[in-house]
């Protein structure tokens, strides 16, 4: 799914038109806090949730996500991810995201290992591993996260259930068959659909190769 980061903030209509093949939007909400970089908030997701039917998928580089997330899905996000870094009460944020029919998602930035948050997969629909550090766009990948990836996929083939597994960071053409074969079946990419000639061709390209890279290592 593209992520708006690397839009135009001034035509995020407009951009979200460019993409008319994406089934979802990622819109990444930072506050200067837990990220070095700031972006938009709440009413800009209201403005974006008003003219689009497609997915919503926040990703919340906030502090103090329990006491902001809830309100973005109560707004219509239909998924709010928060970061665990961050988070005082995980298992109460994600149950008042879920509380609010908004499926509730846990990331992680690429030093945070999965393995101490085992016990809450079964509160989550979402989970995140981070494939750059948090803030910008247009990163390049750090394969060091590739082994989390798969380390998390084989933890969710355990819990069951329908948790997806989104990667998000230097996702690309030239990357995301790596992700896909690590177990990620969820792809964010920013720089990557907004910068090409076609950005709807190039969402259709990535999840092609994604697809066939899932299918190849299945
Ligand atoms: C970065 C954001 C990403 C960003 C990715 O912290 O969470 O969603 O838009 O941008 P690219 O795909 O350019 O790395
Ligand atoms: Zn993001």
């Amino acid at each position: 799914m593209p992520s708006l980061l690397s839009a135009d903030f001034a035509n995020l209509q407009s951009s979200i038109e460019a993409i008319a093949s994406a089934d979802a939007v990622h819109v990444d909400v930072m506050d200067y806090h837990f990220v070095p970089n700031l972006t938009i908030g709440l009413p800009v997701m209201e403005s974006i949730r008003a003219i689009t039917d497609k997915l919503l998928d926040l990703h919340l580089m906030i502090a103090e996500p329990d006491r902001w997330a809830p309100s973005y899905a109560e707004q219509g996000a239909d998924s709010v991810t928060f970061h665990v870094e961050a988070a005082d009460a995980p298992v109460r944020l994600a149950r008042e995201l879920r509380a609010r029919d908004a499926r509730a998602g846990m990331a992680l930035k690429p030093a945070t290992p999965i393995e101490p948050y085992v016990d809450l997969l079964p509160e989550l629909d979402l989970v995140l591993i981070m494939t750059v550090e948090p803030g910008f766009g247009g990163q390049p990948f750090l394969d060091l996260c590739l082994p989390k990836i798969e380390r998390t996929r084989a933890l969710l083939e355990r819990t069951g259930g329908d948790i997806w597994l989104q990667v998000d960071g230097g996702v690309s053409a030239e990357t995301i068959e790596r992700c896909a074969v690590a177990g990620a079946d969820s792809f964010v990419a920013g720089s990557a659909v907004f910068s090409a000639a076609d950005p709807d061709a190039m969402v259709a390209e990535l999840r092609r190769m994604a697809d066939e890279a899932s299918a190849r290592a299945a």
